[in-house]
């Protein structure tokens, strides 16, 4: 899932494109970095294992102006992160120059053909087959068009490519199946990159690569072809995104802003929707008699947003009435899922790019369903090919760990729930009013919450030498459990797990003694006495037990090593609010080891390969 820039155009604007470009784009991986360039004849690679700006640093040391470019962050699929590995990556003969996004799936295959023919080779990635195959076959064909055709067409796996040759700064071509590829042009410059958002600071018109089309541009013109080479129809679409430079302000890292802004983001998501006292969703109305009678919701997601989907789930079920099934994309899409016409199926992704997530909804809307996209960010690939959708508008989420979007996708889906079950008249005029005027009163708990932070950081220093945690919670509060052990996990490397409370005795109970902490979920809920109960059970064994409890259950203090005290909500709402202090912990957690919150190794913020 790495990012790609490329340009042709004023080689006084080069360096600037790919640079700016690749910054934006570090969300999609960012352990290593390079940019390739034809100067003097002759392809040269500026690439390093690291950072963006060590790339540019060098690059502008080199003092060399090239009109044409291709740029690379890199997130490591095959062969380990190193400067070797990194893009773009040349042909033995030095013909070609490629930057590529994605796996191919048969490399094995053709690297075999390509050792027979007396290649070699000299990184551990399947890039580089790619680009000595193309080598080859524009050799065998004699014809550069017609090779590079050909080669696409023998490649398996997903990709998104762009490739320079050697012999002419005037010519570059672009690939797309699977990893999306946008495309732009001002006048006689033009741009390419993996999204439209390093392109928009210099045209807004965007054209975004279908699977299976080639771009080729020369001197001064492009054409889109398909992988036969014959002409495809394109467009450009006006795109409406702004270019949000996202700035620390006074914080650290994102993560911790993107924490603390959430009473903002909340209301965000919010804003314009809820009015008089009524929801109002204007995304998804065309479906809302669909929703109301749909037989069957099915919820799709990964990850963090996997879990939102899981709370949806406990929220739709008990007002709607209908089952709902929360999917991982990528066990969806490979299992012959059966999906119903009328089906409901919402798609939970707040990069909106995540490559399982992609295909599921495509199966999903191949099969009948009616495709419902809860997205963060606009324009992206889920965003266009669902049928309509809400988006978050929590703002940009740069931190790898994703905390607003998690909220803001929380406050959607029980926004579009309590509507529809007042809509099939579930519930009364009255709860519903109840109903919204607590959400609304969310964005001000939260802020309490947040207030709390000195306070968790204090218990966070009782428990980041530890290697394990365990999280409980039941009922809506388990996805909870699952969504602190995922944060804690991902930032500090401290193992841990999240379980249904009851299921602890059914194994991992074994696991605990003093070196556990077991952070427990006990606000407000029908299951509140059994929650003591397995507080109990684990403070028996020893285990240091965080406790979040709310003020109208202060008592639980008595089980608690320590305690961690929200404001009540509803008890349909408390995960919104019940999270807050698990980012916090993690946050802290992570950053008393030593650990770059924003940037966890191995992660990336959009994955974009399977
Ligand atoms: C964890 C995290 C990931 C994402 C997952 C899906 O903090 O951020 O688990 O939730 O990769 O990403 P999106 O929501 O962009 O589809």
């Amino acid at each position: 899932m790495c990012g790609i820039v490329a340009f042709k155009g004023n080689k006084e604007k080069t360096s600037e494109v790919i640079f700016e470009g690749l910054k934006l784009l570090e969300y999609r991986g960012y352990d290593s970095c390079g940019i390739g360039v034809i100067d003097n004849n002759e392809i040269k690679s500026f690439k390093w294992k690291g950072r963006v700006r060590k790339t540019e640093k060098r690059f502008i040391e080199s003092k060399i102006k090239s009109p044409i470019a291709i740029g690379h962050t890199r997130w490591a699929t095959h062969g380990e992160p190193n400067d070797v590995n990194s893009h773009p990556i040349t042909s033995y003969n030095k013909k070609f120059a490629i930057v590529h996004n994605g796996i191919i799936e048969n490399y094995r295959e053709l690297k075999k053909i390509l050792l027979e023919k007396g290649y070699e080779f000299y990184t551990e990635t399947d890039t580089e087959v790619l680009v000595n195959f193309i080598e080859l076959c524009v050799s065998n064909a004699k014809n550069i068009d017609k090779g590079i055709s050909y080669a696409l067409s023998k490649l398996e796996g997903a990709f998104g490519i762009v490739l320079i040759q050697r012999s002419n700064t005037d010519i570059m071509y672009a690939a797309r199946k699977g990893s999306p590829l946008a495309f732009g042009r001002k006048g006689e410059n033009f741009f390419i990159a993996s999204d439209a958002t390093p392109i928009i600071e210099y045209t807004k018109k965007i054209i975004y690569l279908d699977n299976g089309q080639l771009l080729k541009i020369d001197k001064t013109n492009f054409e889109v072809l398909d992988f036969e080479l014959n002409k495809v129809p394109n467009k450009f679409q006006e795109v409406d995104v702004e270019l949000q430079k996202v700035e620390l302000g006074d914080f650290d890292s994102y993560m911790l802003k993107e924490i603390m802004e959430q009473p903002e983001s909340l209301n965000q998501t919010m804003l314009g929707r809820i009015k008089n006292n009524k929801i109002t969703l204007g995304g998804i109305h065309k479906y809302s008699k669909d929703l109301i009678n749909t037989k069957r919701v099915i919820i799709i997601g990964c990850g963090t947003s996997w879990h939102a989907g899981l709370v949806a789930e406990y929220f739709l079920e008990k007002y709607l009435r209908v089952p709902v099934e929360v999917e991982y994309a990528s066990e969806f899409r490979y299992r012959f899922p059966i999906i119903n016409k009328g089906d409901i199926v919402f798609v939970i992704s707040q990069s909106g790019e995540t490559a399982d997530t992609l295909e599921a909804t495509r199966i999903a809307k191949k099969k009948g369903g009616i495709l419902l996209g809860i997205v963060n960010t606009v324009g992206s690939s889920i965003a266009r090919i669902t049928d309509e959708g809400c988006y978050l508008h929590a703002g940009p989420e740069i931190g790898v760990a994703s905390t607003k979007a998690f909220t803001s996708q929380l406050m959607l889906l029980l926004m579009i729930g309590a509507k529809t079950a007042y809509l099939k008249k579930n519930i009364s005029i009255k709860k519903y009013e109840k109903m919204i005027s607590e959400l609304k009163r969310i964005p001000s708990k939260i802020e309490e919450v947040l207030e709390l932070n000195n306070d968790i950081k204090k218990i966070s220093k009782k428990i980041y030498k530890k290697n394990h945690a365990l999280f409980l919670g039941r009922g809506n509060n388990f996805p909870v459990a699952l969504e602190g052990a995922l944060k804690l996990k991902e930032i500090s490397y401290i193992h841990a797990e999240g379980y249904p409370a009851a299921e602890m005795k059914h194994g991992p109970i074994a696991l605990i003694d003093s070196e556990m902490p077991v952070v427990a979920i006990c606000t407000k809920s029908d299951e509140y006495d059994k929650m003591i109960s397995n507080i109990r059970e684990v403070g028996s064994r020893n285990a240091i037990v965080i406790g979040v409890i709310d003020k109208e259950n202060e008592h639980v203090k008595d089980y608690l090593d320590f305690s961690i005290l929200v404001p009540s909500t509803s008890k349909d709402f408390t995960p919104i609010i019940n999270q807050i202090p698990l980012q916090l912990l993690a946050y802290h957690c992570a950053i008393f080891r030593g650990c770059d919150v924003d940037k966890p190794r191995n992660l990336a913020k959009s994955v974009t390969v399977e």
